[in-house]
């Protein structure tokens, strides 16, 4: 047999593609493998939301030059949203490249390598489709790795966040058919998967292109999958947190009680130019709907610093909104000009990479400190964890996730690995708990 081997960056959507990719290459013949040096096939799934993101792409690809030098008959691919957005240009800028399938086209993928196996042949394929039937894989079954699966719900964004590229490079919005992402998910519970992840750029839009059923209908209808224990989703934009979704917290027994909100800013005037379609005080009271309804839902957001035209006092409303809500986590970025946004087209990138640095280690101290307290007061409860297997930590020691999304970890068996667990919260750090077994289920 072949081997391929796959190097992933970016968001879940990535990761599930690579999956998907793996299986369907596994029916071309190639078995996984995770050395790049004895791959016959190297994939690399791109990320380019932020500038970062695409540089690791090309550091990648010159690493990987030598191996093609050695060996000609390696054939040597990019996909993903750099792939979706260079195009032709990376066959140009990496002459050792094979070949580019962009985000919509990962079904091509195996006639593309076969193609590319005869020397001269560069294919490229990037067309948008508006059949969600490209997301469908009749013959290919999910493979579990454990506990929990990802199932990708939509594909694209019809949103118009002026720092964003993910429109320009996933496309619109486009639900997959209720039923086959019910099937998936069956299928992946009689296999013992007990959570899955619904994946999506903004998921409350779900089905709302194509007369589908609606994102809090679908919820429901996956909460009564048997054998299935936990529902997660991400993401969803606040601007369409509705009062059906709130609900769902409320009702359904299997939705985990974690939300993540990305909020961007705390300042109204960047809200605005970031045209993300609320005010600070319409995200905060939604928040207070939501918890009014499932008090002990934690929440995550995404932060944007440095913004342009970001002013002090304008960062420090995203301070103030952290403290208010008091956010489980977050995660915080550096603002970073896109291709094709437009920010990038209406403002320069005007504060300084020192400034933004600096903003950067605020947000983070203060919500290091806030992570702390919430995670201290955890202290004494008893949580139920999924565990996912033993911890990075080592020494007898297992690690696995409370419904609220924090990271336990406690000393164990591994035959729990895979399994509902009771444990007793016993320490508290900024990232993860520490917590003692009681019982297994
Ligand atoms: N669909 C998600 C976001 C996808 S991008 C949503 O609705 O929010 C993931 C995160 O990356 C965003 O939430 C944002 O915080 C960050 N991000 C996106 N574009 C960025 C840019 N140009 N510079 C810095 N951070 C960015
Ligand atoms: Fe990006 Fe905004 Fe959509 S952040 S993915 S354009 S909701």
């Amino acid at each position: 047999m072949k081997r391929l081997f796959i190097q992933t960056y970016g968001c879940q959507m990535n990761q599930y593609d690579s999956e998907r990719i793996a299986r369907l290459m596994e029916r071309e013949g190639y078995a996984p493998t995770e050395l790049a040096e004895e791959a016959d096939l190297i994939l690399l799934n791109t990320c380019s939301v932020r500038d970062k993101a695409e540089q690791k792409v090309y550091s990648a690809l010159g690493r990987w030059r030598e191996l093609k030098e050695k060996n000609p008959n390696v054939i040597i691919g990019v996909g993903g949203c750099v792939a979706q957005q260079e195009g032709e240009n990376l066959l140009r800028r990496v002459p050792h490249l094979d070949l580019v399938f962009g985000t919509h086209n990962i079904h091509k993928l195996g006639p593309m390598v076969r193609e590319a196996e005869s020397p001269g042949n560069r294919p490229v394929e990037i067309a948008f489709y508006r059949d969600p039937a490209y997301m469908e894989d009749p013959e290919a079954r999910p493979t579990v790795h454990g506990a929990k699966a990802y199932v990708t719900i939509m594909h694209g964004c019809n949103k118009v966040c002026s720092f964003c590229i993910v429109p320009y490079v996933r496309g619109r919005e486009l639900s997959r058919p209720s039923a086959s992402i019910l099937r998936e998910i069956e299928e992946l519970a009689a296999q013992g998967v007990k959570e899955v992840m619904l994946l999506g750029q903004n998921v409350n839009s779900y089905g709302k292109t194509s007369g589908e059923l609606s994102f809090p209908e679908l919820l429901h209808r996956v909460n009564d999958v048997a054998g299935l224990e936990r529902i997660r989703f991400t993401t969803s934009h606040p601007q369409d947190l509705s009062p059906g979704l709130i609900e769902a917290y409320a009702s359904l027994d299997k939705l985990c009680e974690h939300l993540h909100l990305p909020v961007q800013s705390g300042s109204d005037s960047v809200l605005q130019r970031m045209r993300r379609g609320y005010t600070r005080e319409e995200y905060l009271d939604r928040i207070r709907r939501l918890r009014e309804r499932r008090p002990e839902v934690a929440l995550s957001t995404d932060i944007i610093v440095g913004f342009p035209g970001e002013s002090e006092e304008e960062f420090e409303g995203s301070l103030e909104i952290l403290q208010e809500v008091e956010y489980d986590d977050i995660y915080a970025f550096s603002y970073s000009p896109r291709p094709h946004t437009s920010a990038n087209k209406m403002y320069a990138d005007d504060v300084a990479e020192d400034v933004k640095k600096k903003r950067l280690d605020r947000v983070l101290g203060v919500q290091e400190k806030i992570s702390r307290r919430k995670n201290q007061a955890r202290v004494g409860k008893i949580e139920e964890v999924l565990v996912e297997g033993p911890a990075k930590l080592g020494r007898s020691q297992m690690m696995g996730r409370t419904r609220t999304n924090r990271i336990v970890n406690f000393v164990g068996p591994e035959e729990l690995s895979g399994k509902l667990t009771g444990v007793q919260i016993a320490a508290a750090g900024a990232n993860s708990l520490i917590g003692e077994l009681i019982t297994a289920q």
